[in-house]
């Protein structure tokens, strides 16, 4: 076999995204059926670059007559492509390779009838038509691509900073030492190595291709092969999809609003047993897009609109997740940002907002060894997120190193070379639901067979995947699938295995603990012994169907717990604020009046049933979904920013008849409450996001003050819709691929309103307490370390040299270790114990491009009693220190003073100082 040298092998990349582009243009289908024998011998091994480059313009002319792309735009493209996405291609050159043309008679648009019958073509494979494009979806030539498996990252353990590590040892949540799951990867590829030896190359397929949709018990599943049991994949972020006997825990975002790693952790651990017990091997989930749009359908699925903040609460929840026995599957990945028309939208990123903002929380997904990863349903740059060499290959297991697999989103698969790219699994395995046809199975054997695809990409993928079993050692005593997500009251296939232990604890501490207090005015709260109550609207109090009688929870009717979609699961039940809060209010005072109204629409009577009241106490909630639902007009996406179900005039109404009226809004992400929120009557309230089925609970341990708040904000709450940097994209008709261009940047959330001085309602990171707390004692210092094993690197770096491009190099141990320290203390200076949730900001040099303040740093510091203090540390590496610089391909520090600020939200700095760097 002849290896392509790179600049060959860099051609065969831009191939890549000529093809992409020409997609993009609109004519999709013309594109395809007009795909000309002319494009032959696109690569060969006799090819010299000159003649290379001359084939790529050939190509774009005679395959895209058609296209409104025009040739020069389509080679104008290349160049610049050349520069920037392509600048490190030891991946891809490493990919493709290969030393003869392609020799597959596919036809140019492959029918579910034509890829039945490619094994039988594969055999009669001619070179005579040349290199066909492959379907409609295609993004790379038909070509003969070789295959070198990726560099493991080098690194050693070293006890006490970086110590080897297994899931089932994960270091304790927010501690400093950075886990080094190599040795365990490495002993579970060699294990994996090691089962598929002995394999056929359709039994190594098979392990890369799902059965097909509702083709096992499980949202995926792949069949066993010999004596490997095969895997079930099962939703959801929350909790277990579809079966029964399981907990309901709070939504991504209610749990990001706590801003604590042990209770990160915490809900990880309960949710990787359970998906455990019921028999699941891979728990798709955490989620972890980044709320670039408020509008955003799935926001609540994830952790917020700040990478860091999502980064440490994916971290913590793999590291949980995956200690308790499941894989997780970090998802979707990547700049799935909306839904609508989110498979038909290209995410047009640069590559530094890329890096800093929405691989990062990718990245401590691999640091905490994530096993799996779900490409997402849109394109990234012109090319789809599941057949993309820059995301998958070069990006994500090159320099990140990830060791793991990448699965597609349901349906997200659209070429059988998407395995040339990246893709290791299909999933759910047919081409379109139900089809019985499959981008791999029989095509991708064929493929193999007919020298399109090195079968050594086949055993990469095979061995990706069992390693992954291997890692969490699914091979020991295992449970089997005790559920079936698609009859979930089929006797035969239900073992109703109850899972969920004493799970409600860990959910109603997360519910009050993500519990945020925007407004209280006179000590309003909390509740001091009211003689009589009014619970006002419909958020109240329970759904007229019980809390499961929407399907996938596509409904907002009764109080709201988590939004619509595939991220749900079913309720085991659901403690409504209107139930708790009767049984709290016995228990302060038997004989408090509690009465209510459930009608958002009756304001009159709602107000009615609030006067003379002491305190009434009004619900509402605002909901979003997965796009395949409509709720009341919102496709997934949030039509608007307002609160539902006539929400305002509720709250107008009660607030006109109640001095005392006390707002709580159960939401799925920022909305606008520019209409009361200075209303005097309006005395209190609290974002109480999406609390799982212990909703009620959680509020009135917050309302009552059994819990003192320390909730802080995931994303900012802005006066006016237009304020927000990033607009949901609509529009887009047929086959039309909508652009969506991430023109602001690095400036999503705060760092928008930062940066152009907008003033927000209430800021990311705001949250009252029940205390005060004040700050002092600032000191910085560089962590002295011991070992001198990187000191040339870190040398470079503090010199403001680039990092070098490596494999593993965006997570290398020396660009994350701690470097420096930042203590101080913080003091309850109320009546009261409380958390404070303490938070650090880095201002970057000026000229470094960075917004004016970015979260570096939290610390959650708990149950400090009234007058005790606290020293609090952060430690902050270089990593955390450095820009991306997309020319060099590498992180680096940029030149100029570093300061930073302390305090308790991203306005509200009490500390400053600056780094000794
Ligand atoms: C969603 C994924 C989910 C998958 C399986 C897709 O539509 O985007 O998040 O895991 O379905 O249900």
């Amino acid at each position: 076999m002849v290896v392509l040298s790179p600049r060959l092998s860099a051609l065969c990349a831009l191939l890549l995204t000529v093809c992409a582009n020409a997609q993009s243009a609109s004519t999709v289908t013309a594109l395809s059926s007009s795909a000309p024998a002319s494009v032959s011998s696109a690569v060969s091994a006799s090819s010299t670059a000159s003649e290379l480059s001359s084939t790529v313009s050939s190509v774009s002319a005679s395959s895209f007559a058609t296209s409104e792309t025009s040739v020069a735009s389509i080679t104008s493209s290349l160049s610049s492509v050349a520069s920037e996405s392509f600048s490190t291609l030891s991946s891809f050159s490493s990919a493709v390779s290969g030393s003869t043309a392609a020799s597959s008679s596919l036809p140019a648009s492959a029918s579910s009838t034509d890829i039945a019958s490619l094994s039988t073509l594969s055999s009669a494979a001619s070179a005579s038509t040349g290199p066909p494009l492959e379907s409609t979806q295609i993004t790379l030539p038909i070509s003969s691509y070789g295959f070198t498996s990726f560099p493991v990252p080098s690194a050693s353990p070293i006890p006490g900073v970086f110590p080897s590590t297994a899931p089932k040892s994960p270091p304790p949540p927010g501690s400093s030492l950075i886990p080094d799951f190599g040795p365990a990867w490495a002993r579970a590829h060699s294990r994996a190595r090691q089962q598929i030896s002995g394999w056929s190359l359709e039994q190594k397929v098979s392990v890369a291709t799902g059965v097909g949709w509702m083709g096992g018990r499980c949202v995926g599943n792949i069949a066993p092969v010999a004596d490997w049991p095969g895997l079930c994949l099962e939703d959801s972020p929350l909790g277990v999809r579809f079966t029964d006997f399981v907990t309901a825990f709070p939504a991504g975002i209610t749990t990001a609003s706590t801003w604590r790693r042990d209770l990160f952790r915490a809900r990880g651990l309960a949710m990787g047993r359970e998906f455990k017990g019921k028999g699941v091997h891979v728990a798709l989930g955490p989620m972890m897009n980044m709320g670039r749009i408020a509008q955003g359908g799935r926001n609540w699925e994830g952790f917020g609109a700040d990478p860091f903040l999502t980064g440490e609460a994916a971290y913590e929840t793999v590291l949980g997740l995956q200690n308790g026995g499941v894989q997780a599957c970090a998802k979707h990945y990547i700049n799935n940002e909306q839904e609508h028309f989110r498979t038909q939208e290209s995410s047009n990123v640069d590559d530094r907002t890329e890096h800093e903002i929405y691989l990062h929380p990718f990245m401590r997904s691999v640091q905490a060894g994530v096993a799996s990863v779900m490409c997402s349903y849109n394109l990234v740059n012109d090319t789809y997120a599941c057949q993309n060499d820059r995301t998958l290959n070069q990006l994500l297991k090159d320099e990140i190193g990830f060791q793991g697999y990448v699965m597609s989103d349901w349906g997200a698969h659209h070429s059988t070379l998407a395995a040339v790219a990246g893709l290791d699994m299909s999933m759910p395995g047919d081409i379109t639901f139900s089809s019985h046809t499959s981008w791999y199975g029989a095509n991708l054997t064929a493929y193999v067979e007919n020298g399109t695809i090195a079968e050594s990409r086949v055993d990469d993928m095979a061995e990706r995947i069992i390693a992954a079993y291997y890692l969490l050692e699914q091979d020991q005593n295992y449970p089997e699938v005790s559920f079936n997500a698609f009859d979930m009251t089929d006797p035969a296939t239900n073992a109703h295995v109850d899972v969920q232990a004493d799970h409600y604890k860990v959910v109603r501490e997360i519910g009050s603990a993500g519990a945020v207090l925007l407004k209280n005015v006179a000590g309003a709260l909390p509740l001091k012994t009211p003689r009589s109550i009014a619970v006002i609207g419909n958020d109240s109090g329970p759904s007229t169907r019980g809390p499961n009688g929407y399907s996938d929870r596509g409904g907002d009717d009764g109080t709201l717990a988590m939004g619509w979609g595939s991220g749900t699961t079913q309720f085991p039940y659901l403690v409504t604020p209107l139930e708790a809060i009767q049984a709290r209010a016995q228990q302060d005072a038997p004989g408090t009046q509690v009465s209510w109204w459930l009608s958002n629409w009756d304001t009159a009577g709602a107000a009615a049933t609030a006067f003379q009241q002491d305190v009434a106490l009004v619900f509402v909630n605002a909901d979003s979904g997965e796009d395949y639902i409509t709720v009341d007009g919102n496709e997934g996406d949030r039509k608007n920013l307002t609160l539902w179900i006539n929400a305002d005039p509720l709250i107008e109404a009660v607030a006109s008849a109640n001095p005392n009226t006390v707002v709580v809004v159960h939401s799925v992400g920022p909305a606008i409450i520019e209409p009361w929120i200075e209303n005097p009557n309006v005395t209190a309230v609290i974002w109480a996001s999406l609390p799982g089925q212990e909703s009620g609970n959680a509020i009135v341990d917050v309302l009552w003050g059994d819990v003192n708040p320390s909730g802080r904000l995931p994303y900012t709450i802005a006066k006016s819709p237009a304020d927000y940097g990033a607009q949901l994209i609509t529009g887009g008709t047929g086959d039309e691929i909508l652009r969506i261009d991430y023109t602001e940047g690095l400036n999503i959330d705060y760092r928008h309103f930062d940066s152009n001085n907008i003033e927000p309602r209430f800021e990311f990171g705001f949250g009252l307490s029940y205390t005060t707390f004040s700050y002092s004692g600032l000191h910085v210092s560089t962590i002295p370390q011991a070992d001198r094993t990187s000191a040339a690197l870190e040398a470079a770096w503090a010199s403001g040299k680039a990092a070098p491009a490596a494999a593993g190099g965006s997570t290398a141990l020396w660009l994350h270790r701690p470097a420096f320290k930042v203590t101080f203390q913080v003091r309850n200076t109320g009546h009261v114990a409380g958390t404070e949730i303490a938070q650090l900001y880095v201002h970057f040099p000026a000229g470094a491009g960075e917004p004016p303040s970015v979260l570096r740093g939290f610390e959650d510091v708990q149950d400090v009693r009234p007058g005790e203090s606290r020293t609090v540390s952060i430690t902050l590496s270089r990593y955390d220190l450095s820009v991306w610089d997309a020319e060099a391909q590498g992180w680096k520090k940029p030149a100029g003073k570093f300061e930073f600020s302390v305090g308790t939200s991203s306005r509200d700095f009490r500390l400053k100082g600056t780094i000794p760097v």
